[in-house]
């Protein structure tokens, strides 16, 4: 396979892109929210749709049941057997599209809309992760349709619970670990720096997801009969999240910091030269100041450094006009994201034990893990990066930044742990792509030189082995 041409491929990514747009439609028209039952159905249909994609494309390919979502298991075992050897890794569930008055389309009726860089395509998942996923999808198509067999051995594994935790995937792991283990997992879901900046991601936050409900009365009180003698559960609960932050803007759990790798300083003096556009950034949330630790930059702070933030609450009455109750419960959910070499697990035992010492004793409580990931740094010398810094410099015209991801792909932490594999995190996102918001957008620039770097990665993986 050596020697092996990777321009046909690239010029027959460009003469199919319209093509390659179009199925990537077809797969965001499936509403395969992961994580809500009344969707269950359509989920396991975009598990199915990738199946029959990759037969059609020659892959050896099986929908496999798990307790939840099934797997989406592939290979391609032309290559010869010293060739290099690629884990493929991407998600079909979506994020829940709500609020959907917000949309300015239906979030599962793809539209092309023209945008300041060009055409884009917004539907819920376009950009996380099935449009992702679709770049190397098409690359890995172009090359069989081209040459008739892939350059390197390829096992892909797509799940359907990625946002949801992935509750199946640790034991699917270890139950295949012989079959799906590989030289390296590449991963499509993270981003770049701009448009034209390409960018492989380094370093990604850990998560430690969790709901804390408190309850107090027995029942709603009549808040002039009761208030002022009786705890409410939602003061309660709102001192013990306003008490996580210290003024400064550190998190106050006793021993958080214990474990936190400070950042090297070459990294540091690297991530420095990065053109950070701070205001555009801030811009994209509708916002003009940045918060957090004192002494550290946006980028730092973002890619380096643990966070917490409450992501819902509630508790007594919300609806129109008023009413005069202590409310029976309160709750929230709130997440930490973590960094080398923090633990989800005892992230979570400090917070209980935190929420012991000042919860009064006459309120019930629960804390409730609902999803732990590790934090993750990849090994930057190693030959797949080389090759994946060749394939984008060559698509970008542009040698690719490293750069460090706020987000959580707990998946990589599971294969590092379980499969002892490193992933590459070739992302090609933007920061003003909406993920997870409505009106979640992938630019057809990043969708067509997704497919473009993959296609070439190939070409250089090829040259590592064989
Ligand atoms: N693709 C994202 C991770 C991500 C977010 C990368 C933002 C780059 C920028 C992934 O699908 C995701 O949303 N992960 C969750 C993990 C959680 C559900 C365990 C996250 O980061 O909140
Ligand atoms: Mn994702
Ligand atoms: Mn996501």
């Amino acid at each position: 396979m050596r020697g092996v041409g990777v321009e046909p491929v690239l010029a027959a990514v460009e003469r199919d892109f319209a093509a390659a747009v179009a199925r990537l439609v077809e797969l965001l028209r499936i509403p395969s929210v992961g994580t809500d039952p009344a969707y269950a159905e359509d989920t396991k249909r975009a598990a199915i749709w990738l199946v029959d994609r990759l037969r059609a494309i020659g892959f050896e390919a099986t929908l496999r049941p798990t307790a939840g979502m099934p797997m989406v298991v592939a290979h391609d075992r032309e290559a010869p057997a010293d060739a290099a050897h690629l884990l493929y890794y991407g998600h079909y569930d979506v994020q829940p599209p709500d609020p959907l008055d917000e949309w300015k389309s239906p979030p599962f009726e793809p539209a092309i809309v023209e945008g300041p860089r060009g055409p884009r395509l917004v539907a819920r998942g376009a950009v996380d992760d099935k449009g992702q996923l679709m770049t190397w999808v098409e690359a890995l198509a172009a090359w069989k349709a081209v040459h008739g067999r892939l350059p390197v051995r390829v096992s892909i594994l797509i799940e359907g619970e990625e946002e949801s935790a992935s509750e199946n995937l640790e034991p699917f792991l270890v139950a295949n670990a012989e079959e799906l283990r590989a030289d390296v997992c590449v991963i499509s879901d993270t981003g770049m720096l701009g448009i034209d900046e390409p960018a492989i991601t380094t370093m990604l936050r850990g998560i430690a997801y969790f709901e804390l409900r408190l309850r107090g009365p027995s029942r709603d009180l009549h808040s002039g009969m009761f208030g002022g003698a009786v705890p409410n559960p939602i003061h309660v609960l709102c001192r013990v999240l306003a008490a996580l932050h210290e003024e400064d803007g550190r998190i106050a759990l006793p021993g958080f910091y214990d474990r936190v790798v400070d950042l090297d300083p070459a990294i540091r003096d690297q991530w420095q030269r990065i053109p950070f556009d701070e205001k555009g950034f801030l811009d994209t949330a509708g916002l003009a100041r940045s918060v957090g630790e004192a002494g550290r930059t946006v980028l730092e702070r973002l890619w380096a450094r643990p966070c917490c933030d409450v992501n819902g609450i509630w508790g007594g009455y919300t609806g129109e006009g008023s009413k005069t109750v202590i409310p029976a419960r309160a709750a929230a959910k709130l997440s930490f994201r973590l960094v080398p070499e923090q633990d989800p697990h005892e992230v979570g035992e400090q917070l209980r034990a935190f929420l012991a010492a000042r919860i009064p004793a006459d309120l019930d409580w629960e804390l409730v893990p609902m999803g732990m990931g590790r934090p993750i740094r990849v090994p930057t010398d190693s030959p797949f990066l080389g090759a994946a810094r060749r394939a984008l410099a060559r698509v970008f015209g542009k040698e690719p930044a490293l750069i460090g991801c706020g987000g959580s792909i707990p998946v990589t932490a599971t294969i590092h742990r379980r499969l002892g594999m490193d992933s590459l995190l070739l992302g090609f996102g933007l920061d003003d792509d909406r993920v997870h918001s409505p009106n979640e957008k992938f630019e057809l620039a990043c969708y067509r030189k997704g497919i473009l770097a993959h296609a070439a990665f190939l070409a250089e993986a090829a040259k590592l082995r064989g």
